[in-house]
């Protein structure tokens, strides 16, 4: 794939994203860096948003946090006209801090603590996703107790496993524990207990089918199946308006492992192929199917088209953010092959070095592709690697490498197993601004609580 998808244009060999050299910014800041690109970021919301123009009823996007909890990413998405959706306590905190009203919050998760559901009805968040009968137990009595009435959904499993993507990332099929199951009785006991308590208010369902889906059909059968559960809600006398089809668009530009890929990867070391480019027009064809499902499903039923919520994290962010990592050294083991050692690898920038593929480019040099090499971070573990099998251009120390698509679950899944995690550079036009620091030993050291006191105030 050539730079140019990604925006990148080189200049005297150099990579430049949005008029800036990634290779000065690497120099000037240090890497490991990740580079987000406010322009790419706000294409994407206006494409998506723009997707669903011909759609009868209102279309909200929250963004999900978890996808790339950085908060000058979050500012620039919000300034789009993007809510938030939050998994956790802090997520919820985080939201409230960049100002986002409660009412265009969406909170999930299946294990919220006591803690955490107090918050979300203190802030009054638009839609409150509860994921089983005990946790709507704990919402009703919970609102009582404070006095209000809480906006929620039901998540429902539809049990649909999108093709492509492995049952553990299924999170719409029976086999995994997300929603309440559409056998049984569950569903309707919820919406009867829902209906009736004049503590709850039983906005719609929802529905999260898993991540990094190509399979667009599979978003038809759970949106039929999560109308027919809002045919029960009208039925038991509650009034939904909302149906929430949660995230789970693949990005275009990177791609996960296919269960047999890794297996291969893994066990016998053979390099899954390279990302093809998906569709330049996956937001328009994901609009139409979520768009037309739901309108025929609506017609079919007697329904009026609900207000759509959207939660896509990956699809939206993935190719909005990339990032520089430098080469340190590079061992020649004779009859085995090159080994590349750059300054961080799966555990301390990101996980998704084991189970995604991403296009990786020489910022600081152009040259033809030569054969392959295995590419480590620092740690002396064979767990922080990022590549192996990777075709590149023969990297010599103090080569930059620019590795695309760190805008999806990078930030979130880095760890400080190898010490502290990279910043993040924000370009917004001629302006480059450090939105998050590299963290610093004492960073790290502030929860120790047995170091001496300068140590864990510096
Ligand atoms: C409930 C929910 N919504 C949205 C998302 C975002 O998913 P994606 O990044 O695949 O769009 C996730 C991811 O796990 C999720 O669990």
């Amino acid at each position: 794939m050539e730079p140019s998808l990604w925006g990148l244009e080189r200049h005297g060999g150099r990579l430049h994203l949005d008029g800036h050299d990634l290779t000065a910014l690497a120099d000037a800041h240090g890497t490991p860096l990740h580079v987000a690109s406010a322009r790419t970021l706000r294409a994407r919301t206006r494409e998506l948003q723009r997707a669903f123009h011909g759609y009868p009823a209102p279309v909200k996007v929250h963004y999900s946090y978890k996808t790339n909890p950085v908060a000058g990413v979050l500012q620039v998405l919000h300034d789009a006209g993007l809510g938030a959706e939050v998994v956790d306590g802090y997520e919820l905190w985080l939201a409230r801090q960049l100002g986002v009203p409660g009412e265009d919050i969406v909170f999930n998760g299946a294990n919220k603590s006591p803690d955490e559901l107090r918050a979300a009805l203190e802030a009054q968040v638009g839609l409150l996703v509860v994921d089983g009968l005990r946790e709507l137990e704990r919402v009703e009595a919970l609102a009582a107790e404070l006095g209000c009435r809480a906006c929620i959904g039901l998540r429902i499993c539809p049990d649909v496993k999108p093709r492509g993507v492995p049952v553990q990332a299924a999170a719409g099929s029976r086999r995994n524990l997300y929603g309440l199951d559409l056998q049984g009785g569950e569903v309707d006991h919820a919406i009867r207990q829902a209906a009736r308590s004049p503590h709850l208010r039983l906005r719609g369902s929802m529905a999260h089918i898993g991540t990094g889906i190509h399979d667009l059909p599979a978003y038809r059968a759970a949106i039929d199946r999560l109308l027919e559960v809002q045919l029960r809600m009208h039925r038991a006398g509650a009034e939904p308006d909302v149906l929430d089809v949660g995230g789970g668009l693949a990005a275009r530009l990177s791609r996960s492992f296919r269960p047999l890929e890794l297996l291969r990867y893994y066990a016998l070391g053979r390099c899954p192929s390279r990302v093809q480019p998906g569709p330049a027009d996956l937001f328009e064809r994901y609009a139409e199917v979520l768009g037309d499902a739901t309108v025929q499903a609506s017609r079919r039923l007697g329904l009026e088209p609900p207000t759509l919520l959207l939660e896509p994290g990956r699809a939206l962010t993935s190719d909005g953010q990339l990032l520089l990592l430098r080469v340190g050294t590079v061992k020649h083991r004779h009859g085995v092959g090159r080994f590349v050692l750059v300054d961080g690898g799966a555990m301390t920038v990101s996980m998704m070095f084991l189970v995604e593929h991403h296009a990786v480019f020489l910022a600081n040099r152009d040259a033809p592709r030569r054969g392959r090499v295995d590419v480590f971070g620092r740690l002396p573990t064979q767990l922080d690697v990022l590549y192996r099998g990777l075709k590149l251009p023969r990297p010599i120390e103090g080569d930059v490498l620019a590795v695309m698509n760190s805008g999806a679950y990078f930030t979130s899944t880095a760890t400080n197993f190898g010490g502290p995690r990279p910043g993040v550079l924000m370009l917004d036009g001629p302006q480059a601004t450090m939105v998050r620091r590299r963290e610093t030993h004492e960073d790290l050291a502030a929860v120790e609580l047995v170091l001496p006191q300068p140590a864990r105030r510096a």
